[in-house]
């Protein structure tokens, strides 16, 4: 594959395929998530039996929302924007079809495994050693691919979506290689090589950068591109985006000790967590005004474009979450708002508002190209799902911060004579308004994603899967 090939076209097969899995396990996912947040107003939904017990469900949800979904989405659009933006061919076809069917495997695996009851009780990073294993593996050849076609490219400089997209697949492999470090005692079991503290802060320090590299650079590395590209504008400041990008990724290492507020953890750590999270608010303002300034001059598109607004409603949540994260990172707050359900709703003002908006835009204006249609085959359905999850997302949200507060408020409440006022029953019995209202806005936002669904089938069927020519100007 070296030089001047003939009508060199983009390797867009991989792309098809992660996008169209994009939305297929994002309706999995969510459709756990739904019955999981079902089983909490009607517990009975157990059936009995433990495959579909919550403590099951639950990381099984989370895994397939943010590994498979988002996984899928980030794997889609790295290798689209990789392409597009350094003007060359994927680095290698037969890796980077390695990568969709080995990342599939660890999707299987997982559903498999967790509702079996196979776990490292890590949160996210719950999969026994063999699928650890494989998951290196298959990151180790996205690296490859990723980086063999930067290396490759025919422009002269790096396009900054693609700082975001690396800096995410190379912290994820540290993140994943450090975390997972453990003692295999059979297939199905194994240790953690740390202990006590070190476990936790470990742990965290993975968990929160999951967070901040897996749910956050790399889709600032598909806003960078998509907002743009649909609002037909440079970015607002290239500049700007420069030192959001180093910013950002020097400040979020140092936050997850956050998660560990009044714990053994070394006080020390803990505020040194809860400074840098203070410090964090400033970069992912400055991304979130970058992307919504980039429409600057170009309004009126929020009125005529349903994808326009999923992204640029979808960087408002990412203002929203990145504004509640460091309130909630002070430890006064933290006392209050630690194991409420308010936790709850600021990971899905994240999860559902950023995440889930960012991705389903870029979906809805990257498939079409793919396919070779002009658009998607019905605006109106975009509209619809844009309204859908919209008022899904509220609902579940202000639901959680109601609950939350109620719940951090109930279980501090004493007595004069020092006894605690409310039993814990008691709070949660207060859930069940809350609950049942969480339960709707999920509703309502799978039915979003039930729509796109055959928005996407109705696009895609009949259609021939398009080829596009690589420039060859040098
Ligand atoms: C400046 C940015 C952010 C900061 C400083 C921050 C801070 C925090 C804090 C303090 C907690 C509560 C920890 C606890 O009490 O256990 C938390 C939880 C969480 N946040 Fe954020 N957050 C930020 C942005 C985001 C975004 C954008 C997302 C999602 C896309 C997100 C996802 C989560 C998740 C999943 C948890 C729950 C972790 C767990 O306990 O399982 N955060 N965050
Ligand atoms: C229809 C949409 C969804 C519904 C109904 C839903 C529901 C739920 C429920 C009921 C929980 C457990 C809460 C608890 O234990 O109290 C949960 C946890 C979680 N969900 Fe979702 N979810 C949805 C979509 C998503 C998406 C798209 C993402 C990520 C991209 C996500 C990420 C998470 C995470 C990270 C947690 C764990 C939070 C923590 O431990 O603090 N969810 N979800």
């Amino acid at each position: 594959m070296s030089t001047s090939a003939t009508a060199e076209t983009y390797n867009y097969k991989v792309v098809r395929q992660f996008t169209i899995m994009t939305v297929v396990w994002g309706i999995v996912g969510m459709a756990v998530g739904v019955f999981i947040a079902a089983q909490l107003v009607w517990p009975e939904l157990n059936f009995g039996i433990p495959w579909l017990t919550y403590s099951r469900l639950r990381p099984l949800h989370t895994n397939a929302v943010i590994f498979a979904f988002g996984g899928s989405a980030l794997f889609a659009t790295s290798y689209y924007v990789v392409q597009r933006t350094c003007h060359v061919r994927l680095f290698s076809d037969k890796l980077a079809a390695f990568t969709f069917w080995g990342w599939q495997a660890v999707i299987v695996l997982a559903a498999v495994t967790l509702p079996l009851g196979y776990t490292t009780s890590k949160e996210y990073a719950e999969l026994e050693w063999p699928i650890d294993v494989l998951i290196t593996v298959v990151w180790v050849a996205y690296a490859i691919v990723f980086f063999g076609t930067l290396a490759r490219r025919r422009t002269p400089h790096i396009y900054v979506a693609n700082w975001f997209y690396g800096a995410f697949i190379l912290t994820i492999a540290l993140l994943h290689v450090v975390n997972s470090a453990a003692v295999p005692v059979s297939w199905f079991k194994s240790y953690s090589v740390y202990a006590g503290a070190i476990d936790a802060m470990v742990q965290w320090w993975y968990g929160h950068n999951a967070v901040g590299f897996f749910l956050t650079a790399g889709f600032l590395g598909m806003m960078y591109y998509f907002v743009p590209k649909q609002a037909g504008r440079p970015v607002y400041s290239y500049r700007l985006s420069v030192v959001h990008f180093w910013a950002l990724i020097s400040l979020y290492m140092w936050a997850g000790p956050h998660h560990l507020h009044y714990t053994a953890l070394p006080d020390w750590a803990q505020s040194l967590g809860m400074v840098f999270s203070l410090m964090l608010l400033a970069p992912s303002w400055g991304g979130m005004i970058n992307g919504i300034m980039t429409l600057s001059g170009a309004w009126h598109k929020l009125r005529t474009d349903p994808i326009i607004r999923f992204l640029i409603v979808s960087l408002s949540f990412y203002g929203m979450s990145t504004f509640e994260g460091p309130m909630m990172s002070i430890k006064t707050v933290n006392a209050l708002s630690h194991y409420t359900d308010w936790t709850i709703g600021h990971v899905h003002s994240g999860a559902l508002g950023w995440v889930g908006l960012v991705t389903i835009g870029s979906v809805y204006a990257l498939l079409p190209r793919l396919f070779g249609r002009e658009q998607m085959h019905s605006i109106k359905a975009i509209e619809a799902h844009f309204w859908l999850a919209t008022i899904g997302i509220v609902l579940y949200i202000a639901a959680m911060w109601i609950a939350g507060v109620m719940q951090g408020l109930m279980w501090r409440a004493v007595n004069e004579d020092g006894t605690l006022t409310y039993s814990f029953v008691e709070s949660l019995k207060a859930m069940y308004p809350y609950y049942t209202v969480r339960f709707l806005g999920g509703v309502l936002y799978l039915s979003g994603m039930l729509l796109m669904a055959w928005n996407v089938w109705k696009t895609v069927s009949g259609a021939r899967p398009a080829e596009a020519p690589v420039p060859q100007a040098a």
